[in-house]
């Protein structure tokens, strides 16, 4: 699948990861981040990959010219109190390998990953990542919404907290706080 904005003569494709490519998205997270943070963020994707609670998920790789160079990962959580019919997915992590970032490959994973989710009926999509880049995707802050993170985010970086509803009107009556699988509810995870 090609992506807007990308030379149709790169080759690059968006699809779901599979088991062979463990070892690749592990380089993609290691290069992206850096030490220490990367070999945090391969536990943390190696883990929720394994979360009952984390699922369903979608994690979706870039390949270009035959090469993984990007990885996403969506994973299930719930509003709390409960309303079960609401259909929730975080959007963490995401990392392009660093000789090809600003070539559009992050925004392609999170358009694709967007759409994928949308079609399977997914209601809202929560991340928590940089202000000045999720908005573009469509991503609001979710604080101002009513929406709280599963764990305390600092207010001087309460707009890192996004949302974005896939269905029309979604957001509406909605609020309260986001339970995440049991992976990914370690405070670690959400400093900004
Ligand atoms: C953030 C990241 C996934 C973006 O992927 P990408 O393929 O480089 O992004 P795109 O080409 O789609 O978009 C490029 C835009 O992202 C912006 N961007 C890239 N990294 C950014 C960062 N750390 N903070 C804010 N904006 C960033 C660029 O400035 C550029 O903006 P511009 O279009 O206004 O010039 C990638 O840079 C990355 O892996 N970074 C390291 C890991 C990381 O921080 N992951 C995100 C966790 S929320």
């Amino acid at each position: 699948m090609g992506v807007s904005g990308l030379d149709e003569n790169s080759k690059l494709k968006i699809r779901e990861s599979t088991e062979s490519d463990r070892s690749a998205i592990d380089a993609i997270h290691m290069n992206a981040f850096g030490q220490p943070e990367g070999q945090e963020i391969v536990d943390l994707v190696n883990d929720l990959l394994k979360d009952e609670t984390a699922k369903p998920l979608l994690s979706l790789v870039a390949e270009k010219d035959g090469k993984l160079v990007g990885h996403i990962l969506f994973t299930t959580a719930r509003l709390q109190p409960g309303n079960e019919e609401t259909i929730i997915r975080i959007l963490a992590p995401l990392a392009v390998s660093s000789e090809n970032q600003g070539e559009g490959i992050g925004g392609g994973l999170i358009k694709e990953g967007l759409k994928q989710l949308a079609e399977s009926g997914v209601d809202l999509v929560f991340v928590l990542g940089h202000p000045h880049y999720y908005p573009r995707f469509g991503f609001q802050t979710a604080g101002l919404l009513g929406f709280e993170a599963p764990h305390t985010i600092p207010s001087e970086h309460a707009d890192a907290w996004m949302v974005q509803a896939l269905k029309t009107g979604g957001l509406a009556g909605e609020k309260g706080r986001i339970q995440c699988s049991k992976i990914l509810d370690q405070p670690q995870h959400w400093r900004e």
